[in-house]
């Protein structure tokens, strides 16, 4: 990898996911953050100042203090910022922003993206790198086919990230025909915008979120898909979920119930978990140590996601509680937590732009 770093914007720095890729950014190897973009609200502030509500209460959400080097940086205004002028686009807003912006910018600059908007879009790779990084040349279709200079691939929704990461091995090597899904999401992952008020989750759980059980079903058949070179033919699986929220901050914890296409023992499932390390994630710099996305804890009072979300700096997805499920007919059961706002925001874009970067795709 060539020693320039490329120069990366942030549109949406100031939120959850966007304070995630500072926090994630600052120092990184490959990417040198140049420029950071707002709504108008914070547009012409300097980050520190921008991240304040109303009340002048800071609302720093990512792990320790603001990078010092972001503090002093002016954040631009979305609509106006120039695309051109970085090599690199991170986008952290929200999707009816993200329709409006993303193509603009992409017609000049590759654009890695948090958003829904572009996810099932048909030339466009739904990336999990280790996972589907097979999928990631269609990123060349798209731009050729849209005459643009760059493109847009968005990560998967957070509750679809942790699922697909521990299905994967057992869909290479097993087989999957049905999979069922209880989230128990984190309040983080509602972002600070679209928000949940603390004095409706304290001490409750909230049923429902809206769009999200839809979101999961097409977006694992897609990432489980094949690559036909001109788009992906999503897998045939049936996927069927429940998506709830609970008083944690970070984490999603879910409750997974799958149908694999042969009979596997409880061992076998839990060494195909453990031995699960893609080759093309070394040397990616945000990549889990060894490349081990998953860790598969014995102790059946694990995962929690207070003491498991945080395993391998956010990256690895943490499954427990491997049993068989008599009610179906190859089926295995377990629960896995996964960090929404690092695997499932920030730092899983930059583990794909990273991936994109090691395979000459940016
Ligand atoms: N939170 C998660 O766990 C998570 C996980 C996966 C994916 N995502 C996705 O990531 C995106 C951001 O989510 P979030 O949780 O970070 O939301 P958030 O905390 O509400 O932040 C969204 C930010 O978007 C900015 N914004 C609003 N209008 C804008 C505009 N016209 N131009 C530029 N910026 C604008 C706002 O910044 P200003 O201060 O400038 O107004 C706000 O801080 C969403 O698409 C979400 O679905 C989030």
């Amino acid at each position: 990898m060539s020693a320039q770093r490329l120069s990366v914007a942030v549109i949406g720095a100031t939120g959850i996911a966007g304070q995630q890729f500072l926090a994630c950014l600052a120092r990184h190897p490959w990417f040198k953050i140049t420029a950071l973009a707002g709504s108008p609200r914070s547009a012409g502030k300097p980050y520190g100042e921008g991240i304040k509500s109303p009340n002048g209460a800071t609302g720093w959400w990512a792990e320790g203090n603001v990078p010092d080097e972001f503090t002093g940086m002016v954040i631009q205004d979305s609509e106006r910022f120039d695309p051109g002028s970085v090599d690199l686009i991170f986008s952290a807003v929200e999707s009816d922003v993200a329709k409006m912006l993303e193509p603009r910018y992409a017609a000049v600059t590759p654009v890695v993206s948090a958003a829904s908007t572009f996810r099932m879009e048909a030339d466009s790779p739904l990336l999990i790198p280790g996972v589907n990084s097979d999928h990631a040349p269609l990123v060349k279709e798209m731009a050729e086919r849209r005459g643009w200079k760059g493109f847009v691939t968005a990560i998967p929704n957070c509750h679809t990230t942790g699922m697909a990461i521990a299905l994967a091995p057992l869909h290479k090597a097993f087989g999957l025909k049905t999979v069922f899904m209880t989230s128990m999401a984190a309040v983080s992952g509602a972002g600070r915008s679209g928000g949940v008020l603390g004095l409706d989750v304290t001490d409750n759980v909230i049923p429902y979120i809206v769009g999200e059980e839809e979101k999961v079903p097409r977006e694992l058949a897609k990432i489980f898909g094949v690559f036909t070179g001109g788009g992906v033919t999503s897998a045939p699986l049936a996927v069927s979920c429940t998506c709830t929220r609970v008083s944690v901050l970070e984490g999603h914890t879910e409750a997974v119930f799958a149908d694999l296409g042969m009979p596997a023992t409880v061992d076998e499932v839990k060494a195909a978990m453990r031995d699960f390390a893609p080759t093309e994630l070394g040397g990616l710099p945000t990549a889990p140590e060894g490349a081990r996305l998953i860790h598969v804890h014995d102790d059946p009072f694990r995962p929690q996601p207070r003491l498991d979300r945080d395993r391998g700096e956010g990256m690895v997805t943490t499954v427990g509680r491997v049993r068989k499920d008599a009610a179906l007919s190859n089926g295995v059961k377990f629960v896995l937590v996964s960090h929404n706002t690092k695997m499932g925001a920030a730092k899983g874009a930059v583990l794909v732009a990273e991936l994109l970067r090691s395979q000459g795709l940016i």
